[in-house]
């Protein structure tokens, strides 16, 4: 029989700043309702000039790290779409910054918000055909659109990490999943922007049809039937999306989605995302990192996941969560995270929004700005140079 393969530790990192959409809001001139209630967000966070998507990336996984060491794990898969080199993986500084060995294959992967589910089934592929090999995978990203566009309201950063191994403490990934392709420009980032071209409204129609491709796809290949999941997880570019998500798969499954129905499914993998906003390909495991940490006790149970990715790729699959997780769960130190994030005017987000790295060639060293373990220390000769963050304060 083929060992089960999974979820083994996941730990989260987000930004050191966060904004409460308020500040957003009277800047749009808009209800703040339409942010809290109409798109369910209340805040956002807001990455400091020295933090990107390398130093939460090995914020996430140097937690897994110190727990577990790095032997065995001889691949690491970083998901993004807020990539920082056309070519080079951002794979490769969150080797060097966590000390991993040498013999190591470190890649970015991208499909829009999709890269990160994509990232974990690659992996089991992986730990399937060397069931001693561990795979560290992180979903990274930094959600920023242009200024006093929609699209403001639903940005956000936050990177997860998960260590990928057979006989996994956290969860197994079941096998059948359910997947749909389509060539779809509802949100896509050319190489010369450094914010994304979108549709909202088109993304939001193609989500809701990917939602309902993938599932019959999962349903024809033998998936679990509706009712016996314990948990449904969706990428949340802003929490209300998982509520029409839902309300779709349960319609298309002969279920009327009242409001009751959908908060008992939703309510516990939203509170996350409604304060850190939208992480892209990080959004759908900060999703089950909300549930873990705040639902009873799910052992044995098994919980659904939906991943969508403008452009677009979807794909539905589950987790069954494994006696024992709720000792694996990283619950206070998730929360330390999110509560610890400085609040910011509007004013000072749009400092650091202004702020740019030099895209002519020239040097400069960074001040310190946020608190994380890891910093981006500055930029040399187009390079950019990170290190551990000395902890100096008493
Ligand atoms: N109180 C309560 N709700 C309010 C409100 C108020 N004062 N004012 C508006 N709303 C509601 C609207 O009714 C709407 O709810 P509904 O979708 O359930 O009808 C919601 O707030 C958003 O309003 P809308 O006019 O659609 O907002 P928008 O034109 O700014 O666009 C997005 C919203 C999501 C399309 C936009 O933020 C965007 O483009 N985001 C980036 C892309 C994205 O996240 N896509 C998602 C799929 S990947």
């Amino acid at each position: 029989m083929a060992v089960p393969v999974g979820i083994h530790d996941i730990a989260l990192a987000t930004g050191h700043y966060a904004m409460d959409l308020s500040e957003l809001a009277e800047r749009h001139g808009v209800d703040v309702g339409k942010y809290y209630l109409g798109l369910g967000q209340r805040e956002q966070t807001v990455p400091a000039t020295d933090e990107d998507i390398v130093t939460m990336a090995a914020a996430a996984a140097a937690q897994i790290v110190a727990t577990h060491g790095a032997q065995d794990i001889r691949t690491i898969l970083l998901a993004t779409e807020s990539g920082i080199d056309h070519s080079k993986s951002a794979a490769i500084p969150v080797q060097e910054l966590l000390n991993l060995p040498a013999a190591t294959r470190a890649v970015e992967l991208k499909q829009a918000c999709y890269g990160g589910a994509s990232a974990l089934q690659m992996a089991a592929g992986l730990v399937e055909r060397d069931p001693a090999h561990r795979v560290l995978v992180i979903a990274s990203d930094i959600a920023r659109y242009d200024i006093d566009s929609g699209g403001e309201a639903t940005q956000g950063a936050a990177a997860v990490a998960m260590l990928v191994s057979a006989d996994p403490a956290v969860a197994v990934l079941e096998p059948e999943s359910g997947l749909y392709t389509a060539d779809v420009r509802d949100f896509w980032r050319p190489n010369h922007r450094s914010t994304p071209r979108v549709d909202g409204k088109l993304s939001v129609s193609v989500y809701l049809e990917a939602v309902e491709r993938a599932w019959k796809d999962y349903e024809a290949r033998g998936g679990r039937a509706l009712r016996e999941f314990a948990g449904f997880c969706y990428h949340q570019p802003f929490t209300k999306m998982a509520y029409k998500a839902h309300a779709r798969l349960l319609e298309i499954n002969g279920t009327a989605p009242d409001q009751g129905l959908l908060d008992r499914d939703l309510g516990h993998t939203t509170v996350y995302n409604g304060v850190i906003g939208n992480s892209y390909t990080a959004s759908l495991f900060v999703g089950l990192l909300s549930l873990l940490d705040h639902a009873e006790d799910l052992s044995e149970r098994s919980v659904a996941l939906l991943s969508y990715g403008s452009g677009c790729v979807a794909e539905f699959f589950a987790l069954r969560m494994v006696p024992g997780y709720r000792q694996r769960l990283r619950t206070e130190a998730n929360r330390a995270a999110i509560e610890r994030r400085e609040r910011i005017s509007y004013d000072r987000y749009r400092a650091i929004r202004d702020f740019a790295l030099p895209e002519d060639g020239s040097s400069l060293a960074l001040e310190h700005d946020g608190a994380g373990p890891f910093r981006l220390r500055g930029v040399s000769d187009d390079s950019r140079i990170y290190e551990a963050r000395r902890l100096t304060r008493v």
